[in-house]
Order: structure tokens, then sequence, then C-alpha cells
């Protein structure tokens, strides 16, 4: 596979055991997302969308098939493999925004990079320069209770795009957020996670964010049933 295809999905299954049977979350889903597109997720509750973006993620493991991401087979990694790959490659937003309640805006910004970073005062600069980016500027000490829904995405946002991923995943990102603040949200994860080489994958039930994005696949009951992308 060359550097063209952001992720790359073959006959990818993830079941889950469960006390009253196994429940099958992906079901077989092929697909080829090439980079620098932008790519939603359709399907109901349950449908397996969420699944679908922490395998690509790296965030728990197929059952069965193979995924690869930018090139590289995420399925033959171990944990502390696909959890060093996706520092380095992949941000991921949150629904509910997963920031930590004990840590300043600042401080949840700077936390992806932490790890790495030799110089804390250049990571601090780094981190104040999202914060400018998504608007928040004026929040930097404030704890996430004290922000609004809107503002608490856009922490996550900027926590997300503070090592500048090739690939941006967001998980329902507007899904608890009204109207207004869903569309400067999405603006700002378009403008800011997208350009040449990078891509956006996120889920959506609403069709109208839906169609902000180049292409669309749909799910259902954790199977692919329409695809505006190429097959494989
Ligand atoms: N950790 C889990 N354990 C058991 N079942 C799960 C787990 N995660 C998801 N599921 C099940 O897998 C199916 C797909 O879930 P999900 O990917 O969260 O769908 P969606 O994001 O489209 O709402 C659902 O039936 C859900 O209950
Ligand atoms: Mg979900």
């Amino acid at each position: 596979m060359s550097n063209d295809t952001a992720i790359l999905l073959e006959n990818v299954s993830r079941v889950y055991p469960r006390a009253d049977g196994t429940v099958r979350a992906l079901d077989g889903v092929s697909l080829r997302v090439p980079a620098g597109c932008s790519l939603a997720i359709t399907g109901a509750s349950g449908s397996g969308k969420s699944t679908l973006l922490a395998l690509a993620a790296g965030l728990d493991p197929a059952s069965a098939g193979r995924i690869e991401v930018l090139g590289r087979d995420v399925t033959a990694m171990n944990e502390d493999q696909r959890a060093d790959f996706r520092r380095e490659n992949i941000g991921f937003v949150f629904q509910n925004y997963h920031l930590l309640p004990t840590l300043s805006v600042w401080e949840n910004v700077m936390m992806p990079l932490v790890p790495t970073s030799p110089d804390l005062l250049e990571l601090k600069a780094l981190a104040l320069h999202w914060i400018e980016r998504v608007g928040l500027a004026k929040r930097i000490h404030h704890l996430p209770g004290e922000l609004s829904g809107g503002e608490q995405q856009r922490v996550g946002l900027a926590r997300a795009l503070i090592g500048e991923p090739t690939l941006i995943l967001a998980d329902e990102p507007t899904g608890n957020l009204d109207q207004a603040n869903a569309g400067t949200i999405l603006d700002l994860l378009f403008e800011l996670g997208g350009g040449a080489h990078r891509s956006v994958i996120l889920s959506t039930h609403d069709p109208a964010i839906a169609g902000r994005c180049r292409h669309r696949v749909h799910l259902v009951d954790g199977r692919l049933v329409s695809s505006t992308l190429e097959v494989n």
C-alpha cells in the first residue's frame, strides 16, 4: 500500500464477549480511505461507529481482519506499539471531551506531549499556540468544569492537534453541542486538522454534518451498507 492511503480495513470484525452471548460490533468491514480527505461514518446508535474509530486509532484490537493506518499494520502491533503509533500520528476527539477534570485547559492541551517533550517551557508555548488557535486564550487557567460544552470541545480539539497529527479521528465530536457550537467545532476541525496529506474521519448520525465531508460510509449492525469510497 502506498502512502496515499490514510486507512485500509480488510474484512475487519470486532466481537465483544457478553454474559448473554457475543456482540458482533463490526462485521467484515472493508474500506480504503485516501489520504488528504474527510470521511463521515454514519449509522444509528449501536451500529459500530465508535468501534470502527477505536480500532482505527489502535485503542481497541480487532478480532479478525487487517487494519493499516498511514501504511502501518496496526493489527500486527502490540498495545504499547499502538500507543506510540497513536501518539505520533493520530489525534482523537471524543464526544464527551475526556478532559482531565483536575487539570487546567493549558495542562490538558499539553498532556499528549508531556512524555516525549524534553523542554517543558517549549511545550507550554506550543500548547498556548493551539489554545489561541481554538480561541480560548482567555481560559488557559480554567478547569474543564468551569467551561461550556463548546469550550470543552475546543480544548479537546487543541489537545488532539498539538502533535500535528496526520490523521484526526473524531467520534461524534459535536454530539453534545447545540447547532452554533457544533458549527464552530466543525469549522475548526476541518480548518486546523485537514490539509493536503492530512485526513479527518468523524462519526455522526447527523446528515448535515456528514454532508460536510468529502466521503461518507454508512453502517447498519456492524456492516458497511453503503459507501462513496472506491472499493479497495
Ligand atoms: N466494550 C464493549 N463491550 C460489549 N459490547 C460493546 C462494547 N463496545 C460496544 N459494544 C456493542 O457493540 C455495538 C456497537 O457499538 P458502538 O461501536 O459503540 O456503536 P455506535 O458508536 O455506532 O453507537 C453495540 O451493540 C454495543 O453495545
Ligand atoms: Mg458511538
